[in-house]
C-alpha cells in the first residue's frame, strides 16, 4: 500500500495498491507498450484532483524533467518542457531567460504536463495563447504522437484531455512559443492597482509576475498551509436573457460579457448564499476566497467529506440563483 495523502494538495487520505514514478520517458514508454498500464491513473502535482480513499488501478507519476530550446527566431523561442517540471518554477525560469508570455500564469500550483489538460488560466491569460503542441504517449500501447494546440480543444478550463480523449493519453511534454519582446497584459482586475502599490510606473514582465504573485498570495489560501486545489468551481457562462432576468432580482450581480455570452463569478454566487468561510465536517469554502474549497482536516478527511460540501454549495446556488456550478478539478470515482 502506498500513502498518497501528501501527493494531493487537498491532503485527502488516499492509499494506492501500486505507484510507479518515472524519471525516464523511455522506461515509461516501455511499460505502456506492454499494455499493462492501460487503465492507470496519472498523477502529476496532485493539485487539480479529488482522489478516492483507495485506488486499485496502477498510479503513474510522470516525473520527467528538462527544458530545452527547439527553435529560435528573432522574435520568438519555441521550448519543450517535460511533464514533471514544476509550473511556477518554469514561469520564473523563462523570465530569467528573457522569454515572455507566462508572466500572468505565475504561482499556479502543479506540473507542466497538466497545464493543457484544463487550459490553465489566470489574470486574463490562458496557456492556449502560447501552447504550440503537446507530446503524447498512448496509455493503451505506448505509441507516441505530437498533437498541435489547435487540435487539443482548448477552451475555458477545458480540453479534449478532460472529455473525449480522457484516459487515452499521457502528456510527456509541452511545447510553448514564448516572445523575446514583452507584450504586457495588465487589464485583469487588480494588476494595475497592485503595480501602483509597488510604486512601479514602468513595469516589465518580471514586475507583472511579482504583482500577480502578491495578489494571489493575498487572495488564495496556500495549499501548503490550508489544503485546496485552487478554484473548485468553474465560473458559469450564461445567455444574456438569463443574466437579464437575474439582474432584475440581483441588480448588483457582477457579470462579464465575453465572446457572445456572459460569465458570472461563481465566488460571488457562493458568497451570496452565505457559504464563504463556512464549513461542514472540516471541509468548507475559504474565508479568503469563496471559490476555493479547503480541507481543515488534512490526512483525515476523504473524498466523501469534500463531495458532500461541494453538493451543499451546488444545491444552495442552484436554489437561490437557478445556476448550476460545474466542478473544475477531476473527481476520480472509486474503482471496484
Ligand atoms: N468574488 C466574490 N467573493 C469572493 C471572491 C471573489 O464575490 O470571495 C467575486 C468578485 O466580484 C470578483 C470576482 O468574484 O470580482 C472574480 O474574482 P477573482 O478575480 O478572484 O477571479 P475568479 O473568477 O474567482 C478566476 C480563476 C482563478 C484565477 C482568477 C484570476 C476560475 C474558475 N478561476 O477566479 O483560477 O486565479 O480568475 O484570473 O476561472 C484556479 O483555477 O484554480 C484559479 C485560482
Amino acid at each position: 500500500m502506498h500513502d498518497l495523502s501528501k501527493h494531493n494538495t487537498l491532503a485527502l487520505k488516499v492509499v494506492a495498491d501500486k505507484v510507479e514514478c518515472f524519471t525516464s520517458e523511455t522506461a515509461l514508454q516501455a511499460l505502456l507498450a506492454t499494455g499493462a498500464a492501460a487503465d492507470s491513473l496519472i498523477l502529476g502535482g496532485g493539485s487539480n484532483c479529488v482522489l478516492p480513499p483507495v485506488i486499485h488501478q496502477p498510479v503513474l507519476i510522470p516525473a520527467l524533467r528538462g527544458i530545452r530550446v527547439l527553435q529560435e527566431t528573432t522574435d520568438q523561442v519555441l521550448i519543450e518542457v517535460a511533464a514533471g517540471e514544476n509550473w511556477n518554477d518554469l514561469v520564473w525560469y523563462t523570465l530569467q531567460q528573457h522569454w515572455y508570455g507566462l508572466e500572468n500564469l505565475v504561482a499556479i500550483p502543479g506540473w507542466a504536463g497538466a497545464a493543457p489538460v484544463q487550459n490553465i488560466g489566470a489574470y486574463g491569460v490562458e496557456i492556449k495563447e502560447c501552447l504550440h503542441s503537446v507530446r503524447l504517449l498512448s496509455l493503451k500501447n505506448g505509441s507516441s504522437e505530437e498533437r498541435l494546440a489547435e487540435d487539443c480543444g482548448l477552451a475555458y478550463r477545458d480540453s479534449v484531455f478532460k472529455n473525449q480523449e480522457r484516459d487515452n493519453w499521457l502528456i510527456v511534454a509541452i511545447r510553448l512559443w514564448l516572445r523575446r519582446t514583452p507584450l504586457l497584459r495588465l487589464d485583469y482586475g487588480e494588476i494595475r492597482q497592485q503595480l501602483q502599490m509597488m510604486h512601479c510606473t514602468d513595469p516589465g514582465p518580471l514586475e507583472v509576475a511579482q504583482a500577480i504573485q502578491t495578489i494571489r498570495q493575498r487572495k488564495l489560501p496556500d495549499p501548503e498551509q490550508l489544503p485546496n486545489v485552487g478554484s473548485f468551481f468553474k465560473n458559469p457562462w450564461l445567455d444574456k436573457e438569463q443574466v437579464d432576468q437575474l439582474l432584475q432580482q440581483f441588480p448588483d450581480l457582477p457579470h462579464y460579457p465575453q465572446e457572445g455570452r456572459i460569465k458570472l463569478p461563481a465566488a460571488w454566487l457562493i458568497e451570496r448564499c452565505g457559504l464563504k468561510g463556512q464549513q461542514n465536517n472540516g471541509v468548507g469554502c475559504a474565508a479568503q476566497h469563496a471559490l476555493v474549497v479547503v480541507n481543515y482536516k488534512a490526512q483525515q478527511n476523504t473524498q466523501r467529506e469534500v463531495l458532500d460540501w461541494v453538493q451543499q454549495v451546488q444545491t444552495a446556488v442552484q436554489q437561490r440563483f437557478g445556476v448550476w456550478l460545474d466542478v473544475e478539478p477531476r473527481v476520480y470515482v472509486p474503482t471496484a
